[in-house]
């Protein structure tokens, strides 16, 4: 990420911005007591707001310093730092799997449907895939000057979930963003 990015990523502003985000992009997710894994928590302000309201929450973070900052900050959460294209992780140990506002820091379209097929690896039957990430605007392509910028498209989001073996999706928007949930079978 960009250094503008990295500091927003950490900032007031971002954490207002999580205050409400974070409700709606889970709202209905079944956290109380799970297995929760997050991908691409970052700083971990979202890792905070998550360890709160799950059983337990493991981390998994692509940057060595975000990863390892968290895990000295956070010792209740279990932090691994990989790639959520490739994960380090057994198949079927987690009842829930998220991701906020990092889907569109993979390069490729390619790379996100590796995450997806991991992610639906990773969890239990029945367990819940579910996230949000950003929609285009240009305060938001402004934080990505000489960053990746892979952005979901809501629309083909489905399918692309379906073909990474997960059923019963959901995808829905509202102006900066949109959110998404489905199902391992
Ligand atoms: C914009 S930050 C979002 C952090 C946090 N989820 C939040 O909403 O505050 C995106 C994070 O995804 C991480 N990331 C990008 N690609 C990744 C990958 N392949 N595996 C794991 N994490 C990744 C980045 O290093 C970055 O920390």
């Amino acid at each position: 990420m960009n250094i503008i990015h990295r500091r927003y990523c950490r900032s007031g502003r971002w954490q207002h911005h999580l205050d409400d985000l974070l409700p709606w992009a889970t709202d209905g997710i079944p956290l109380n007591g799970a297995r929760v894994l997050e991908l691409g928590s970052g700083p971990g302000l979202t890792t905070d707001w998550l360890v709160t309201r799950v059983g337990t929450l493991t981390a998994l973070e692509f940057d060595a310093q975000d990863a390892a900052t968290l895990a000295a900050r956070r010792p209740d959460v279990t932090v691994v730092h990989a790639d959520a294209t490739e994960m380090p992780l057994p198949e079927a140990s987690f009842d829930v799997v998220v991701c906020f506002t990092m889907l569109h820091h993979l390069p490729s379209e390619r790379s996100q449907d590796q995450l997806f097929t991991e992610a639906r690896r990773v969890l239990v039957p029945g367990g819940v895939f579910a996230g949000s990430d950003s929609k285009w605007g240009p305060l938001f392509a402004l934080a990505h000057v000489r960053d990746t910028m892979t952005l979901i498209g809501p629309e083909r989001l489905p399918q692309r979930l379906n073909a990474a073996g997960l059923v019963e999706v959901q995808v829905d928007a509202r102006p900066r963003a949109l959110r998404f949930r489905a199902q391992r079978p």
